[in-house]
């Protein structure tokens, strides 16, 4: 059975793939914690937080479950952490699904924004973080109509460890630009954009696809940054026809 290995976004934790995970019968789905998220735990020092590191994590798991290769689906951060695998683990990696992320390291604006998200973390909390983030990552349309979404996203957040938010800045902060991993992808990828993403744009993710030899791109209406929790339905059927047919 073909494993599918889940990498969720920042600042999350596993739950962000709750409709995807019973949806994909026949496979074999592997969501877990990033280090510092969730219920997985983690150091205390940002630098020991990168996407060399969260990578390494995934190795090591999927080696402790007996997965030589599997097919990783990552969103945003987790996209970022799936370039790593391919740079380092390529033979890892049967097949990728990309949801609301991009190739290109953070400029020194966003650098400078993900510092004082740092601070403002350690100083108030997960809660701030969601106060602050939630107006970018999720659509008009979410927000107005999806009282229900907006209270998920807002509890993820809050129930992040704060040492965990703060490596995972310094993790995002400090990634290479991933631009040169995109022509040399061997294997099926499926890009997935949400239509009013202000994080990861539909027209860079579009782009991104173009650089990439054997990528399809779907665009996913009336969604943020968060197509999987946004559009469940949507998302589920691409990803489950992108794998039955390239998977
Ligand atoms: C994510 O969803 O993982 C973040 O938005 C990534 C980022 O801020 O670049």
């Amino acid at each position: 059975m073909t494993t599918v290995l889940f990498v969720h976004g920042f600042p999350f934790d596993h739950l962000m793939w709750r409709h995807q995970v019973g949806a994909l019968p026949g496979w074999r789905v592997v969501a877990p914690d990033l280090r510092g998220a969730g219920a997985a735990g983690g150091p205390n020092a940002p630098a020991r937080y990168s996407v060399a590191s969260y990578a390494d994590d995934l190795i090591a798991l999927l080696r402790r479950i007996h997965v030589k290769q599997a097919v990783v689906c990552g969103l945003s951060m987790g996209g970022y952490i799936i370039f790593e695998l391919l740079r380092r683990f390529p033979d890892r990696v049967r097949g990728v699904v990309l949801c609301n992320t991009k190739a290109e390291a953070d400029t020194a604006d966003v650098k400078r924004g993900r510092d004082a998200l740092a601070a403002r973390a350690r100083s108030a909390g997960a809660a701030a973080v969601a106060e602050e983030l939630i107006p970018r990552l999720l659509s008009d349309a979410t927000r107005e109509n999806r009282p229900d979404i907006v209270r998920e996203v807002r509890e993820m957040i809050e129930r992040q460890p704060v040492a965990g938010i703060v490596g995972a800045l310094h993790a995002l902060r400090e990634r290479p630009d991933s631009t040169p991993v995109l022509s040399l992808i061997r294997v099926p990828v499926l890009v997935l954009a949400g239509d009013t993403d202000v994080i990861a744009p539909a027209s860079v993710m579009k782009e991104m696809a173009g650089a990439i030899p054997d990528a399809e791109f779907v665009l996913v209406r009336r969604a943020g940054h968060l197509t999987p929790l946004e559009q469940p339905l949507v998302v589920n059927a691409a990803v489950g026809d992108f794998l039955e047919r390239r998977g």
